[in-house]
């Protein structure tokens, strides 16, 4: 075996995104353009020589090849050891564990989120850090430069590794560990959580449905909720990996996991609904009869979260995403606790768990996790919810109604507008940021305009600031809307607005969402001009 040193050209196309670099498969076949990233994140880190690198992925199409890329680049590179899932397979939050406990120096994750799989479809590359968490921007931005210099990769001449069985192999003196992807994160969510009293709740007749959406979560649900809590066996749907999910958009929101949801609104509808993404970081949480906002998931989640053992020390602090509602800053008020506001992207979270400020973080996008790794993690969430049910012995509907009745209700929805005109899109930011000065005072039937700003974020633990995270246009009496940008899209712009409304009379708690953000919808447009812009009449996603 030799180490080859192979001459490439720099694309101009490899700038990471909120999560890593995504692009449609076809992109990624280019000659040398996973060499070239990952060669590009290698080039950016110091120190790696000797060291441990996790790599896994969500197995969607494309992943295994780009496994075989990675393992024989980070032996040509000087790691010491890759730790590596069999068959491809490591869910992000499992990735981000397998790090920590491994004392890894970092991981590349392999995977486009909920983003759909397949030939044609989207794929991505993400780098971890030591802490298990993805790579902060100033290590993104130096990827990005190399990208753009690049002129050769390394890589072991070496025969594939056999990913399907558990064993070690050697590249270059470099040792390849393919491991069980389950058996760690499942061992960890067993310390966090009352596991016997969850299984007691399922014994008594309480029945959870999940659905994996035929990506990386199957089998750590089948695992965790059949196996180990007792769930009766076919509660997890959808639990085989496969390359193209099936030809489903693995997104666990209201309109992807719709099938969840009719079963939740039936009127024989199991007590706990719950799905998961492509990765396995995002959640979606219904109950019998109620879907739970991910920003009321984060809020009602920190307000219980003492229930389970993993958190019965109490919370040090909670962190979420500018566009996430309010409602977790009400319980953090009342908890006595810090609430920090970070931009978009996990990523921000990882200061304030590594300097203990925070505890759980949550997004609006689904998101919600806790200090235990470094990323999201969307089967921590409906643990922690099942410990909480388990506990308090009360339906989700009740533990919803009782929190809005204690701290009022946030209404909220997000409104994307997905694949439009970049330009158009652009054009719409642009216009409002130049009305931000003016904004303030305006007048819009009942709403009057506080302050408007574009989002910037100073972090308190390395003072670095991120700047232009969205407009945001707060009107007296706190109601908000916000407007961004996506950075996970591959084709066109996605625009999103996300829309708030605090309504603290538990009379008033029974509206539909989109009835009780009526006006605030009507005044989104009115002020970014987003039906004339776009050309679109409505989202194209709700949720
Ligand atoms: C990924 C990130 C999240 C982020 C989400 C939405 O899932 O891990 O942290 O909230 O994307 O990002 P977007 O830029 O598409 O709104
Ligand atoms: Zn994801």
């Amino acid at each position: 075996m030799t180490i080859k040193t192979v001459p490439t050209t720099p694309y101009s196309d490899q700038k990471p995104g909120t999560s890593g670099l995504r692009k449609k498969v076809p992109v990624f076949q280019q000659k040398n353009y996973a060499e070239n990233f990952i060669q590009s994140i290698f080039d950016s880190l110091e120190g790696f020589e000797g060291q441990t690198l996790v790599i896994g992925g969500d197995g969607r199409f494309y992943n295994r090849e780009v496994i075989q890329l990675a393992i024989k680049m980070a032996a040509a590179n000087g790691f010491g050891r890759v730790l590596v899932g069999r068959g491809g397979i490591l869910s992000t939050p499992a990735a981000s564990n397998v790090i920590r406990k491994n004392k890894a120096f970092g991981g590349i994750v392999l995977s486009a989120s909920h983003n759909p799989g397949g030939p044609t479809e989207d794929f991505g590359i993400k780098y971890n850090i030591g802490n298990g968490g993805p790579a902060p921007e100033k290590i993104t931005d130096a990827i990005f430069a190399r990208t753009k210099s690049i002129d050769s990769y390394k890589i072991a001449d070496a025969a594939d590794v056999n990913l399907d069985l558990e064993g070690t192999h050697e590249i270059e003196g470099m040792t390849v560990t393919v491991i069980d992807p389950v058996a760690d994160y499942a061992e960890l969510m067993e310390q966090l959580f009352d596991f016997p009293a969850i299984r007691k709740l399922i014994a008594g007749g309480f029945r959870i449905v999940f659905d994996a959406m035929s990506a990386v979560t199957g089998p750590y649900a089948k695992e965790i909720l059949e196996n180990r809590l007792g769930a009766a066996k076919g509660s997890v749907l959808n639990f085989m990996p496969l390359p193209d999910f099936g030809g489903h958009h693995p997104d666990p929101n209201l309109v992807h996991a719709r099938a969840l949801y009719e079963t939740m609104m039936a009127a024989d509808a199991p007590d706990f609904g719950a799905a998961s993404d492509g990765d396995g970081d995002r959640n979606l949480i219904i109950g019998k009869g109620i879907f739970v906002t991910p920003s009321d998931s984060l809020a009602m989640l920190a307000a219980n979260a003492h229930l389970a053992p993993g958190y019965a020390k109490g919370l040090a602090g909670i962190a979420r995403s500018m566009p996430t509602s309010g409602a977790a800053d009400r319980v953090a008020a009342k908890l006595g606790i810090g609430i920090y506001e970070t931009p978009t992207g996990w990523k921000f979270f990882g200061n304030l768990l590594d300097a203990g400020l925070a505890t759980i973080c949550g997004e609006e996008s689904a998101g919600t996790g806790s200090n235990h790794v470094r990323e999201k993690d969307g089967l921590w969430a409906v643990l922690l919810w099942l410990n909480i049910l388990a506990v308090r012995k009360e339906s989700v509907l009740a533990i919803v109604e009782q929190h809005w009745a204690t701290y009022g209700r946030n209404y909220y929805s997000r409104h994307d507008y997905e694949e439009v005109d970049t330009d158009a899109a652009n054009g719409l930011m642009a216009n409002l940021r130049d009305q931000l000065a003016t904004l303030p005072g305006k007048t819009f039937g009942a709403l009057t305009v506080e302050t408007s700003d574009d989002f910037a974020y100073n972090d308190p633990v390395d003072h670095s600031v991120s700047k232009n995270q969205g407009i945001r246009i707060l009107f007296v009496g706190g109601s908000r809307v916000v407007f961004r940008l996506s950075g996970t899209g591959t084709s066109g712009a996605t625009l999103r607005v996300y829309i708030e409304r605090f309504e603290p009379d538990a009379a008033r708690h029974g509206i539909d969402t989109q009835e009780a953000l009526a006006d605030l919808i009507a005044v989104a447009d009115q002020i970014a001009g987003i039906k004339a812009r776009t050309g679109r009449n409505e989202p194209t996603v709700i949720t």
